[in-house]
């Protein structure tokens, strides 16, 4: 019988190390041989969100748009990795709602150094004023109250990180 996915949600400050992880993460539960798919909030604006702004409709309906690919992978025995800001926790709780198997990892990271890594460099536009929606400086982050997993991006390395959400993600399976 097909064993239904999970689907590990990734979700935090911009620059607070969703991709790195998320990757990582992904390449180690290959190399354990699981099928694995990571669904990156970039690439999925660039595939089926160009018609979508920042607002929090349009963020919204980005979400909605990721669960439901998620649905289909995980239905199909993928587990689904997802690196996605999700910054209202409304989003979360549909996420988890119309999820079967959520797991919540909050990639924590202070926004001091968020700012101080700014890896897209939007970080300094935002603090200019030249973004007027971007999560943690001029939009909310509303901190997950109780996720699954809380990682330290600051604190700890990749390898620790990945490591711990996998001792979580290997409990629990269960059959479709
Ligand atoms: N322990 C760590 N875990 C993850 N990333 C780390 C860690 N330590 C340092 N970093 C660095 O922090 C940066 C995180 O960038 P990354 O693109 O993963 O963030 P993100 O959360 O996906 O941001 P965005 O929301 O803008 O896509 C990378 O340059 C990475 O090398
Ligand atoms: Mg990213």
């Amino acid at each position: 019988m097909l064993q239904q996915g999970q689907t590990i949600w990734l979700t935090g400050l911009p620059s607070s190390g969703k991709t790195t992880t998320a990757l990582a993460l992904t390449a180690a539960l290959r190399a354990n041989g699981q099928t694995v798919e990571c669904l990156d909030g970039d690439e999925l604006r660039r595939a089926i969100g160009k018609d979508l702004g920042f607002s929090r409709e349009d963020r919204m309906e980005n979400i909605r748009r990721a669960v439901y690919l998620c649905q289909l992978l995980n239905r199909n025995g993928v587990t689904t990795i997802v690196a996605m800001i999700a910054p209202y926790t409304e989003m979360r709780e549909y996420a988890r709602a119309n999820l079967k198997q959520y797991v919540e990892v909050f990639v924590q990271c202070p926004l001091e150094e968020c700012i101080r890594r700014d890896v897209k460099g939007l970080y300094k536009l935002a603090v200019a004023g030249e973004i007027p929606s971007f999560t943690g400086i001029s939009d909310v982050y509303e901190q997950p109250e109780s996720p699954e997993i809380t990682i330290r991006t600051d604190l700890s390395d990749i390898e620790i990180n990945v490591a711990n959400i996998m001792k979580e993600i290997s409990i629990s399976p269960i059959e479709v």
